[in-house]
């Protein structure tokens, strides 16, 4: 895919939508997350958290959840945002996660621009070091 054309705001504006689904009533803190995936299609997902705090759901493990449920394929483009709808940097974890769909090349948003996971996820354990 050519990463030259991906559509930026389509992609803000899915998350800002999936940020307003958010259960997040014990944090208040909505987040959302939308996706191009490699095959054209977008997704997204948003937290829901738990009484029982400590379960609670990243945005970013719906997204997964989403992307392997309708389909699979690799995750080109992430935007997340806040309540504000201002881009976050996914938490540790989640930037793991990302990392597993996406790969070294996916591309991350962030407020200097995108980025490349390998740089918001160094020296990342993944697959690979599985072989
Ligand atoms: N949260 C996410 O959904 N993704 C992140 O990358 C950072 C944190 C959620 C978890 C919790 O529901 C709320 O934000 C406050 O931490």
């Amino acid at each position: 895919m050519n990463t030259e054309t991906i559509n930026w705001n389509q992609i803000h504006d899915l998350a800002k939508e999936a940020m307003k689904k958010a259960y997040a009533p014990y944090s208040k803190f909505p987040v959302g997350v939308a996706a191009l995936v490699s095959d054209g299609r977008l997704i997204s997902g948003c937290n829901v958290e738990n009484a029982s705090y400590g379960l609670g759901l990243c945005a970013e493990c719906s997204l997964v959840s989403a992307l392997v449920t309708s389909g699979g394929g690799r995750l080109v483009a992430i935007v997340c945002v806040d309540g504000a709808g201002n881009f976050l940097a996914p938490c540790g974890r989640c930037r793991q996660l990302l990392f597993e769909h996406g790969g070294n090349d996916a591309l991350l948003m962030t407020p200097d621009g995108p980025q490349t996971m390998a740089a918001m996820l160094p020296w990342a354990f993944g697959p690979d070091d599985l072989l």
